[in-house]
């Protein structure tokens, strides 16, 4: 297995996995539609080849599992706020889109690798003991999870109906380099850079268990290279103790920003995740490295701050537009 199609790999997380698939020598293709959250930008100088276009296309997902030996499913309408204002994209990218990618990868012979969220699973009581992992039903609330559980089904029903030789992963929240400025965390270290005040939703007390971007791939890397076919895994950093409070103190206090606000808060707002990812973590070794003791986000929130700070040409041209269209939502 040498060369990977990455669809979404203009994206967040896609583009970080690029560059963490390059540094173990894969050749690289990325498929991408370049909507508002694909980015050209994230693969400038980076040596793969491109093909600009939508996954829901079956001519495209033809070519995408035509230039590679696995396909590594990213592309994804990816913020659950969009997707209270407007789920008919979701559908079309999480569910159509994975569809014809399986019915590609099928055809082709291609080995599949299907990117999901902890977001399937619902979400969990504040001071609930529980966490989620690889046999936790789906529960999704929003209009993104559902699509997102909709399209980790048609997984599951391809490897058990048709055989295909598939794995996929459910990750926690991500953070780090090149995520869009909508996001909570690149959304306050642009605001405190550009004089802004950060902004929490409601009383702050939800907790994602976030992990640092590179973590998540090398998770992912681990699996395409000795995960077992047909097999779901859970990737998080146990970080499922910070809420979002602490991590907007945290933020202001290592950059020297006075305070943040609450703000109105989201609809359906889903109140903590948790993930136990013993599986990936006993069966192929694998560990986060972006951790410490005190939050477990102090390394890699001073990584995903200096980025930002660095990159100002990469978030200044959309921000403005960002905050106006949070702004006429009172948040
Ligand atoms: P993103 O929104 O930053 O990037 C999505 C990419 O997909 C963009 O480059 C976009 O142009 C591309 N895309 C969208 N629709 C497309 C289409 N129809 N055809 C081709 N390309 C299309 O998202 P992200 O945060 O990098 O998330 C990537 C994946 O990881 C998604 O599947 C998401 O559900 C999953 N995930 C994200 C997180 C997180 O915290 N961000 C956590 C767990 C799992
Ligand atoms: P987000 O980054 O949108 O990810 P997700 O919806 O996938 O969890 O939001 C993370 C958390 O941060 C979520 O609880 C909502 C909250 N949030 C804020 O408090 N302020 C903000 O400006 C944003 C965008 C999110």
């Amino acid at each position: 297995m040498t060369r990977l199609t990455i669809t979404g790999g203009a994206g967040f997380i896609g583009s970080n996995f690029v560059r963490s698939a390059l540094n173990r020598g894969y050749d690289i293709t990325v498929v991408d539609a370049f909507t508002y959250a694909g980015n050209r930008a994230n693969l400038e100088g980076l040596d793969v080849e491109v093909i600009e276009g939508d996954v829901a296309d079956p001519d495209i997902a033809r070519r995408a599992a035509q230039r590679g030996d696995t396909i590594v499913h990213f592309a994804a309408e990816s913020h659950n706020d969009n997707s209270l204002k407007d789920p008919s994209p979701f559908v079309r990218t999480n569910i159509l889109g994975t569809f014809e990618l399986l019915q590609a990868a099928l055809r082709n012979d291609v080995r599949f690798h299907h990117i999901s969220t902890d977001e399937v699973f619902g979400d969990l009581e504040i001071d609930e003991p529980r966490k989620f992992n690889e046999d936790t039903a789906y529960h999704p609330s929003s209009p993104y999870s559902a699509t997102k559980a909709g399209s980790d089904h048609l997984v599951n029903a391809w490897i058990r109906s048709f055989g295909l030789a598939a794995t996929m992963s459910n990750c926690s929240n991500n953070y780090g380099p090149r995520q869009h400025v909508e996001k909570f965390i690149p959304r306050q270290i642009t605001n405190i850079l550009s004089g802004r005040t950060p902004k929490l939703y409601g009383s702050g007390l939800q907790v994602r268990d976030w992990i640092h971007v590179d973590d998540h791939n090398e998770a992912v890397l681990d699996i395409l290279e000795r995960g077992r076919i047909g097999q779901t895994y859970a990737i998080g950093a146990d970080n499922d103790h910070v809420n979002n409070l602490q991590v907007i103190e945290l933020i202001c206090e290592l950059m020297g920003a006075p305070g943040y606000e609450h703000v109105a808060d989201r609809a359906g707002h889903d109140q903590r995740y948790a993930i136990d990812s013993s599986k990936i973590r006993e069966e192929l070794g694998w560990r986060p490295r972006f951790t410490d003791t005190e939050t477990g986000m102090r390394s890699g929130l001073e990584n995903t701050i200096a980025w930002y700070r660095e990159n100002e040409d990469w978030w200044r041209p959309v921000k403005d537009h960002v905050e106006s269209a949070y702004a006429q939502k009172g948040q």
